[in-house]
């Protein structure tokens, strides 16, 4: 009994670890079965795209196979030689032998190690090619979707599908897949060899795989856990600064930064709690393998050094001294692998998770696209006819209640009627920024759907209601990546539109840097500079939506000008929130609830003493009362 007090000690400890893990086990509830990433293709389905992006490395992949066959041949060859080395050295034999058995373990040792580093820079290189393919995939799909299709999707969900999403993927590639590959067979390799050195010592070590199996399937159901918990808190934290960080001057002005401090607080500590709970599952798990690790290590050397020393023989083999040597290194290249195997499962799965998110991006079928036969437009006379036009966002909401107008190449129309009555509307409308349901928009006597999207867009200039400008330069923002224009243009075009007496105030001119959103700019400015960007395009029809943004009256002069020269250029269309804008126009439609129910020009209407006269009369005495 004695005899064998070691090896029951070491059964003891495992046995007592294995029960309390397992009540541990047993104990935690999950309730929620859900990792926050959940699939609904299948392993099958998202593996087959995923190998449609490796294809065109096959080659490569091939030879990162072939390269890691040598990494698998040094891990699995390098302890029989160093058992074989260390039973010479026991007897007497030529040191030539020796020198040769060291030439051949050097050999291998450079090989793998060359061919380790060879296998990561061929892998990180297709990865990062991977990467930037499904990038470049996924950005060029969302290019695609329709204005109404993009507004249902939240900004921050297409930044991490465009930006994060992809990594994981590309993780996959480079890491999960091929460790899992090498790691798997490494195991199987091992065994094969431990097997051919001695039977019973490999039963010995077979007898600890089952408990790592279960410390293994206990640890996934806690690191499931954990990982979620890390997954949802890092979310909330993001969605919470996203938003916070957009809005942050509201919660300035009404002085709320205490009160966000402590959401923000709250969420950080959640986060760091999650982080430090995943950090003891993790710490609980490997020193469990390193346990059994050394486990087997003892009971090696014990019943090893004990069947050598009796010159026991089992199975008819007996045990030598480099037998041992070789076991002792085997069993380290067999329980890694392992662990690293545990592990990188949940790696799989959120790697498998993240393909879905993208693909389920890349499988949105845009909705505004070219019919089959459409056509291209050189050039367009500016005719524009609205043909009993009804047009919904939502059902059962129609925001256009069959519109019917006619535009004749040159003129300038202008729209005007309270907010929410559909005046922006009908300019994304003309663009096909969306499809109408019922009715007909014609350009130049043509049905817009008949004309391809981009020749169509290409004739329009359009001047939104919130100008939208890029981080950058000026110069960036007017040109938007137009080629061949040189600065006397540019700056010609902005003279036109009077936006060159400020610019030539900025200590940078053209190249005066603008942030975010063109926050370091006056609406007016922003509104002049909308101007200039579209006169450099060249439209043939305008479209203007004004701003509703108080500006001075200085800056009010500048655009009514600019806009009188516009005019000129070809046919416009314009909202205006300003009657002043309108005056001049060859015609007023004025809106309400999606109908046009006056229309003529500014004196035709204000004879008519409808709606447009009080409109007109509301503002003139407001501006008046302002006066005063
Ligand atoms: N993307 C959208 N999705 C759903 N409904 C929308 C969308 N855009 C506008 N609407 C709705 O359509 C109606 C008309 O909106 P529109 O922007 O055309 O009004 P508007 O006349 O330009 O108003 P304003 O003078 O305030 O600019 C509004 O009731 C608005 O709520
Ligand atoms: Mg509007």
């Amino acid at each position: 009994m004695r005899e064998y007090l070691p090896v029951l000690i070491v059964g003891a400890i495992i046995g007592v670890f294995s029960v309390v893990f397992l009540v541990a086990f047993l104990l935690e509830k999950d309730k929620k079965k859900s990792m926050g990433w959940e699939r609904n293709m299948s392993d099958r389905e998202i593996i087959r795209r995923l190998l449609a992006y490796a294809k065109p490395y096959k080659g490569q992949f091939l030879l990162v196979f072939l390269v890691m066959l040598f990494s698998i041949v040094y891990d699995v060859a390098s302890p029989l030689l160093i058992g074989r080395i260390e039973e010479l050295i026991k007897d007497s034999f030529p040191l030539s032998e020796l020198f040769s058995y060291v030439a051949v373990y050097a050999g291998i040792l450079v090989v793998s190690l060359i061919s380790t580093y060879a296998q990561a820079m061929l892998l990180q290189k297709v990865g990062q090619k991977i990467l930037s393919q499904i990038r470049m995939d996924t950005f060029t799909h969302i290019e695609q979707l329709s204005h109404e299709q993009l507004n249902r999707i939240p900004v921050g969900k297409l930044v991490t599908r465009v930006s994060n999403d992809p990594n994981s993927i590309s993780f996959l590639f480079t890491n999960v897949l091929v460790t899992m590959a090498k790691n798997s067979l490494v195991i199987l390799g091992v065994l094969g060899a431990m097997l051919v050195l001695n039977y019973a010592l490999t039963l010995m070590v077979l007898c600890f795989v089952p408990f790592v199996v279960l410390f293994t399937v206990i640890f996934r159901k806690f690191s499931r856990k954990v990982h979620r918990r890390v997954n949802d808190a890092t979310t909330a934290i993001n969605t919470y600064l996203s938003e916070n960080l957009s809005g942050m001057k509201i919660t300035q002005s009404f002085n709320r930064e205490d009160r966000k401090m402590t959401d923000f607080e709250t969420r950080s500590t959640e986060l760091k709690k999650a982080k430090n709970a995943r950090m003891l599952v993790f710490g609980i798990f490997r020193p469990m393998v390193y346990m059994l690790y050394i486990s087997s290590v003892l009971c090696l050397f014990y019943f090893g050094a004990k069947g050598h020393i009796r010159n026991l023989h089992w199975f008819g083999q007996s045990i030598s001294s480099g037998v041992i040597v070789s076991f002792y290194m085997y069993l380290n290249k067999f329980f890694n692998p392992i662990q690293t195997l545990a592990e990188q499962f949940d790696m799989l799965q959120r790697s498998f998770a993240a393909a879905e998110k993208i693909f389920s991006i890349l499988d949105i079928v845009p909705e505004v696209v070219d019919e089959p036969d459409a056509v291209e437009l050189d050039e367009i006379r500016g005719e524009i006819e609205f043909r009993d036009v009804w047009f919904r966002y939502k059902v059962d909401e129609w925001v256009l209640k069959g519109v019917s107008f006619h535009v004749m190449p040159g003129q300038t129309v202008a729209f005007v009627g309270p907010t929410g009555s559909g005046k922006t509307t009908i300019l994304s409308l003309i663009c096909r920024n969306y499809d109408i349901q019922k009715g007909q928009i014609l350009i130049d006597g043509r049905d817009i759907r008949t004309i391809k999207i981009a020749s169509l867009r290409r004739h329009f200039g359009q001047m939104l209601q919130d100008v939208f400008l890029f981080s950058g330069d000026i110069r960036s923002n007017l040109l938007l990546r137009m080629e061949g224009v040189d600065d006397r243009e540019v700056m010609a075009a902005c003279k036109y539109v009077n936006a060159d007496s400020f610019i030539n105030r900025l200590e940078k001119g053209l190249d005066e840097p603008v942030r975010e959103r063109g926050n370091n700019f006056s609406a007016g400015q922003r509104q002049l500079l909308s101007f200039a960007r579209t006169i450099l395009h060249k439209p043939s029809v305008i479209i203007l939506d004004e701003a509703t943004a108080n500006i001075d009256t200085e800056t009010e002069l500048l655009i009514q000008d600019s806009l009188e020269r516009i005019k000129t250029i070809g046919t416009m269309l314009i909202v205006a929130h300003r009657l002043s804008t309108v005056q001049h126009a060859d015609s007023i439609l004025v809106l309400s609830h999606g109908e046009i129910v006056e229309r003529g020009t500014h004196q035709e209407l204000l004879a008519a003493k409808g709606r447009y006269y009080k409109l007109y009369t509301l503002q003139f005495t407001k501006q008046e009362l302002m006066k005063r």
